[in-house]
Order: structure tokens, then C-alpha cells, then sequence
């Protein structure tokens, strides 16, 4: 049993060989955290790790004592865990333990994504009770640790059991205590078009906050927080990662308190929250995920990707290889009709897409983005036919027919909006403010969750889909949920994000065969909550090669690849004009994900060859792509090259890519030190595609000159220690690759 009780000392000790979580009853009855961190024996106590006298602890102001729910109000001034505000507007709290279960496997969380046991014996749990008698609080916190992984996944259940209503102002997910320092904080940010940019910076005295407010979590911040060592890297170092299951308002933050000790806390966005809890009424927090690691950040991702792919994803397509897609969207946008789609999707066929994804545009009279969301019926003057002949059609080129949507939203220029103006989320008596000229639709009423439901199935029934792309294209503003009374408006983001969840929730139960990829505006809401729904996302809508890089860089700290979509665009590129090679827009796309979006029609013969031969080699790693285990190798932030690398699972097959994003003259020698690989194996290192391959490469792509006729052989502890020569001192560079070129070399044990 990975966690066990020590009656003797009150402790509960989480271990799995891979960490341990301490937490002690302490003389108070309060429950503090006296270990988490390096797995240690557990037939040990460790009581001597928390306070032990308490005789003075009535003088106990800003003492560093490490708490598993930290409140406010009594001594501990850094920030809270939990905030309740009681009958007589006090929010001071004295959580006392009371008992304890623990339990195989790990229990759902009632309407909110999580992580899931699929068998009881892969996790163990404890429910741990606290209770406030004054206020009349039960709070119920249930940690999960998973056997093999090191991971803790931890939530938190509020129970009013007093006589009068408490208000919940503050109710993380997870907060961790950690006694000393120093310690850096790693989070993930940007904008549209240039997502989840790693930012680390020293914890300094103070909190570093990283949040949405937006409804939504946003292109701006993922919802994680590494805390790293000083100097941890990606190879080594101790480190946590805190990432929450959750797709709303949400804050991650850490602080660095007076005495140098440090706390860091995840959970829903306390600003503008506030959830009224009547006499007998329960509130659970989402789902937060803390991994930890002294083997570097890369362990860290390991552990992320390894959760989120296993035991996040849900259904059919959590294991199944994800097809090729291409998508309509860049290709032809809103200008688009039965006919030309039916050439789009030969010209599809004819490269070996495997999924013909047809974007916005389809329903109402959408022909721009200024009207037509909520009416989901087809257009009959772009599809006369309607969905069911054209998807047939697809499917009769052997390819399976996909449709976009945006099923949260309405345009003011629609029929639901006419009939239902008050379901558009806004503040009565004041204008609402558009953004992409459309409105938000109040998922805090069941009525709506119920209407979208009927409309989306219809739709879905309607013809053979296989793949649905679910939108989300601007944020929350003027919040008000129209049927909250005024004193739970403070619930409504949270209620949307539940109605959000439950739509989701009915909509993959009832279409489980249909691979569903969340979207918002490209990663405007990519995170371990959708991911509960949808295996895949779309990364960003930013299709640059270059800046891909980047953001499929920041992204893989906490995603998998299989969670990634990734496409190749055409050039000059759709969002920053930059004229990349073919073959470097695949290389960056390989790694998630696959697909093309861009109109077939219009490739040249030299590309339409290089394109079949991308798709035949992505599909035949694929399994490798979507399941091998992602290395970081060479950051593309600060360089003028990028690396990275893929390992299948038996570490028998690897795929590694390099970058030149910047070319130079007269380039140093060069070897690229790999990773993961199996040191007592010899591996054939091919470049791909090979000097043949290349011929069909277009002119411009000069990043074949040194590509090897033949294969080498190399062990894999050479590749490891001494590198994979991309530099060769001997015979030294003669002719320049040119910016934005890259090579793939397939490693395969013999
Ligand atoms: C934003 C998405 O990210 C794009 O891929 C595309 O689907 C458009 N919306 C369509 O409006």
C-alpha cells in the first residue's frame, strides 16, 4: 500500500519509490506537511520534521510552518490555500484533522475533468477530513498518488455542515510548503500566435503570479508552475511542476516568505470568485497535478506527458495513431463551395491525407466573421447537398470527413441571437463588447448546455463524422450569469467552465468513435482540462516553422506530443510572412500531431511529391511521434539552432531533428549529444529523406548537401556521450544551408 498511516505519530506518508509526501497531525490538530520531495523509507517517522513544541505557539507570527491547507488570519501571512468567509464575515479558520480513508484506485471528481485509475491497483488514495467547528466547515482533501509515476494528484471537497451560509473566496487545488531555498519559477506565457514561451526567473521575496481572468485560461499563461533549483536543467536538478485540470480563471503562484521559506499554490482565480455555500451544500475545487523530480526538467515533462496521455485522455482515440489531417481553413477560409471542397479533397487524397477537415465557414450564412455562430445548419448555397454527400464523397477517396465548430458562441448577426438575445452573456443595462465581432453564450444555464446539445448532435448525426474541431474564439467579458441570483454571481465563471464541461462531457459520451481536437483561437485554451475531453489541440494558430519552435518547445513542458496538433502551411506564412522550406515546416510538424493546412490544389508537382513522402514518413513513425517519449535537446530561445528528439517506448527507434533557424559562415564543428537512447545498443543512424529521397526536394531546400548516401553505425553510448556529428570538423562546411534548414535523422537498433 503506497500510503500508510502511522497511528503512533499521526502520519501519513505517500511513497512510491519515486517520492514521498509526508503529512503529520500536528500537536494543534492541524495538519502540516513534513516532507514532500526525495522518496524516503517509510517505515521511518518523521514528526521530528514539523514543530514538536507548541508551547509557544499561541506567539507563533510568521514561523514558517508548513501547512497542507494553509488559511488566513492566524499568524501565517503568506498565501492562503483556503479562504471561507463565515456567517459573521470572519475568515479565520483553525482546520482541525478528524480522521481519514484510504482507498484503491482514485475516485472521480464529480462534473470536472481528472486523471483516472483504470484499474484500482495503478493508484491509491486518501480522503483526509478537516474540520472548522466554529464555522462549521468540512473540507475533505483527497490525494491520489500513482504507482510509478511521480505524481501526486490532489482536489479538495468543501462541505458547509454548520447552520449558516459560508462564502468561498479562496479554494486552491494544491499548495506545497517547501522550507528552504532558493528556488526559480518556470511558467509559460505569450499571446496569440506565439503561445507558452518558457519565462524562469529567481523566486524573489514576493509572489510571481501567473493567471487568467478571461474565462478561459488563455494564450497568455498555462495553467503550471515549475519551481525549480538554481541551476536544474533539463537533465538534472530537483524540481516540481504544478499543472492544473482546469479550463477557466485560475491562478499559479508562488512566494517566497520572510524566513526564506517558499509556498506555491494552484487552483481557480480567487479575484472575482466567490461560491455561496448553503447549510448542507458541498464544493469541489478541480483537479491539480504536482510532479517531482531531482532528474531535471525533462523528468519533470516525463512525468506530465506520461500522466496526461495515459490516464487524462479518455476514450477510443487515447491509443489510437491519429490521422493525417488537412485542414480547409488556410487553404481556402471562408470562400468555399461543394465543388471546390470535392477538389480540395482529391487533390487531399491524392497525398495520402488521411482526414479532410472542413474549417468555419459551413453553416448559417458565414462568409465572413461577422455572423452566422449558433446557427449550426447547413449553408445551402455553399453545400446544397448538405454535410451527408459530401462526406460520403470523402470517404469514397478513402479518407474520413471532419467538421469545425464553435459551439460556445453566437454572432449578433444570427437567428439564435434574435430568438435568444438573453442568452448572450452580459451585464443587464450595460453594452456588451464584442470581440471577433460575436458573443459568449451563458453555459451557466442548463437550458443552453441542453440547446447545443440537441443542435451539435443533429449536426453530427447528420452525415459520417469523424473528427470534430471545437473552437473558442474570444474570451469572457461583462460576466453575469443570467440565471445566478445577484449574491452567486461571484460563481458564474466557474459555473461556465462546469456548463462547458458538462456539454463536452454529453457530446464525447454520446459520439465516442469521433476524435475530438479542442481549439481557441489556436492555444487559447489548451490545457490538462480540455485535454479530459479532447486528446488533441490545436498548438497555436500560428503556422510559422520558426515560431513553432518555439511554441511547440514551450508547450511540450507540460503537453505531450500526442496532444499537439501540428501543421504544415504555405509560404510567405499566414501570420508572420516568413518564407520557410517545405521540408523545415515538416520537420517542426512532424513533432505532434500531423497535418497540412493549406489548399492542395495549388502545389507545384516538386511539392506534391515532397508531401507524399512526408506523409508516407510521418505515418510510418507514427506510433513513434504520438507515443515515444519527447527529449528537448537544443532551445530554440536565444539560439541560432533548435534540436530535439523523439524515443519509442523499447528505445529501439529515435528521430531526431535539428533546426539551422539562422545560417553562419565558416560554422564551428558540431555534435549533438543525444538522449534516451539505449547505450548497449547500435543503432543505424539515416538521414531522412536520404540524397535519393532529396532529389525531389525543391531547389531551394539545401539542406540535404551533406545528407549521408547509406547509413552509419552507431552505439548508442557514443550518441549519448559523445554526440551525432551535425558539424563534421572533417571534411569541414563548404556550402552554406541557408537559413531556416533542417535535417531528421531515424536511429533504428539492429
Ligand atoms: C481560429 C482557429 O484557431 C483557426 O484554426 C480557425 O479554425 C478559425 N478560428 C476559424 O474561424
Amino acid at each position: 500500500m503506497p500510503i500508510t498511516w502511522r497511528k503512533a505519530t499521526r502520519e501519513l506518508h505517500l511513497h512510491n519509490g519515486r517520492l514521498s509526501l509526508v503529512l503529520g497531525v500536528l500537536e494543534n490538530g492541524w495538519l502540516g506537511q513534513l516532507h514532500f520531495g526525495a522518496p524516503l523509507d517509510p517505515a521511518a517517522s518523521y514528526a521530528h520534521l514539523g514543530p514538536t513544541d507548541f508551547g509557544g505557539f499561541s506567539n507563533r507570527i510568521d514561523e514558517p510552518i508548513a501547512l497542507v491547507v494553509p488559511t488566513p488570519g492566524s499568524g501565517d501571512f503568506r498565501i492562503p490555500a483556503l479562504v471561507v468567509e463565515d456567517a459573521e464575515g470572519g475568515s479565520v479558520l483553525d482546520l482541525v484533522y478528524t480522521g481519514h480513508r484510504i482507498v484503491a484506485g482514485k475516485p472521480p471528481l464529480d462534473g470536472l475533468p481528472a486523471t483516472y485509475a483504470e484499474d484500482p491497483t495503478e493508484a491509491t488514495t486518501v480522503e483526509i477530513d478537516l474540520e472548522d467547528a466554529v464555522a462549521g466547515l468540512r473540507a475533505t482533501l483527497t490525494l491520489t498518488l500513482f504507482e510509478d509515476r511521480p505524481v501526486v494528484a490532489r482536489s479538495m471537497r468543501l462541505t458547509n455542515a454548520g447552520p449558516h451560509r459560508l462564502t468561498v473566496r479562496t479554494a486552491m487545488s494544491a499548495a506545497i510548503d517547501l522550507p528552504d531555498g532558493p528556488w526559480e519559477v518556470l511558467g509559460f506565457s505569450g499571446a496569440w500566435a506565439r503561445e507558452r514561451h518558457p519565462h524562469r526567473a529567481p523566486l524573489l521575496p514576493g509572489r510571481r503570479s501567473l493567471g487568467s481572468l478571461r474565462g478561459a485560461t488563455g494564450h497568455q499563461q498555462d495553467p503550471s508552475l515549475f519551481l525549480l533549483r538554481p541551476g536544474a536543467n533539463e537533465t538534472a536538478g530537483e524540481g516540481f511542476a504544478l499543472s492544473l485540470v482546469y479550463s477557466g480563471n485560475f491562478l499559479a503562484e508562488a512566494e517566497s516568505g520572510p524566513r526564506g521559506s517558499s509556498r506555491a499554490r494552484i487552483g481557480l482565480h480567487p479575484e472575482g470568485f466567490a461560491w455561496a455555500l448553503d447549510p448542507g451544500a458541498s464544493f469541489t475545487t478541480p483537479e491539480a497535478v504536482v510532479a517531482w523530480s531531482d532528474a531535471g526538467i525533462g523528468a519533470l515533462s516525463d512525468a506530465l506527458h506520461g500522466l496526461y496521455r495515459e490516464r487524462l485522455a479518455r476514450g477510443p482515440w487515447r491509443d489510437r495513431p491519429r490521422p493525417v489531417l488537412l485542414n480547409s481553413w488556410e487553404g481556402v477560409y471562408f470562400d468555399f463551395d461543394h465543388a471546390r471542397l470535392v477538389e480540395m479533397a482529391r487533390a487531399a487524397a491524392d497525398l495520402g491525407v488521411e482526414l479532410f477537415v472542413l474549417d468555419d465557414g459551413w453553416f448559417g450564412e458565414r462568409d465572413s466573421d461577422t455572423s452566422s455562430l449558433g446557427d449550426w445548419v447547413v449553408d445551402p448555397r455553399k453545400l446544397p447537398n448538405g454535410l451527408g454527400p459530401l462526406a460520403a464523397e470523402v470517404e469514397a477517396m478513402g479518407m474520413a470527413f471532419g467538421l469545425w465548430m464553435e459551439p460556445e458562441m453566437v454572432s449578433p448577426r444570427s437567428r439564435l441571437f434574435t430568438e435568444h438575445p438573453d442568452w448572450a452573456i452580459g451585464l443587464p443595462g450595460r453594452p456588451r463588447t464584442e470581440g471577433r465581432q460575436q458573443l459568449v453564450l451563458d453555459l451557466s444555464r442548463p437550458e443552453v448546455v441542453d440547446h447545443l446539445e440537441a443542435t451539435i448532435a443533429a449536426i453530427l448525426s447528420s452525415a459520417s463524422i469523424r473528427y470534430v474541431k471545437w473552437d473558442m474564439n474570444r474570451n469572457i467579458t461583462e460576466p453575469h450569469g443570467g440565471a445566478l441570483p445577484p449574491d452567486r454571481q461571484g460563481e458564474f465563471f466557474h459555473r461556465y467552465m462546469l456548463g462547458t464541461y458538462d456539454l463536452w462531457d454529453r457530446l464525447t459520451t454520446r459520439f465516442p468513435e469521433i476524435l475530438w481536437e479542442s481549439c481557441a483561437g489556436g492555444g487559447g485554451r489548451f490545457d490538462p482540462g480540455m485535454l479530459a475531453y479532447a486528446p488533441q489541440a490545436w498548438t497555436s494558430d500560428d503556422t510559422d516553422a520558426i515560431e513553432r519552435l518555439a511554441i511547440q518547445w514551450g508547450a511540450s513542458h507540460v503537453y505531450p506530443l500526442s496532444s499537439m496538433g501540428a501543421h504544415v502551411s504555405a509560404v510567405p506564412n499566414h501570420q508572420v510572412g516568413r518564407i520557410t522550406p517545405l521540408r523545415t515546416r515538416a520537420t517542426v510538424a512532424f513533432f505532434g500531431v500531423f497535418g497540412y493546412e493549406l489548399d492542395p490544389r495549388a502545389l507545384t508537382d516538386d511539392e506534391r511529391a515532397e508531401i507524399r513522402a512526408q506523409i508516407a514518413f510521418y505515418i510510418e513513425h507514427r506510433e513513434v511521434f504520438q507515443r515515444g517519449r519527447f527529449i528537448r535537446l537544443r532551445s530554440p530561445f536565444g539560439n541560432d539552432d533548435a534540436a530535439w528528439m523523439v524515443v519509442a517506448p523499447d528505445r529501439r527507434t529515435a528521430i531526431v531533428a535539428h533546426v539551422r533557424i539562422l545560417e553562419r559562415p565558416v560554422p564551428p564543428p558540431d555534435r549533438l549529444r543525444l538522449r534516451g537512447l539505449d547505450p548497449g545498443l547500435v543503432y543505424r543512424v539515416e538521414q531522412w529523406p536520404s540524397a535519393d529521397e532529396a532529389g525531389v526536394a525543391r531547389r531551394e531546400d539545401h539542406a540535404d548537401r551533406d545528407a549521408q548516401p547509406g547509413s552509419q553505425r552507431r552505439g548508442g553510448d557514443l550518441l549519448m556521450a559523445v554526440g551525432l556529428d551535425i558539424e563534421p570538423a572533417y571534411p569541414p562546411s563548404s556550402a552554406p544551408r541557408g537559413d531556416f534548414s533542417s535535417r531528421i535523422w531515424v536511429l533504428t537498433a539492429r
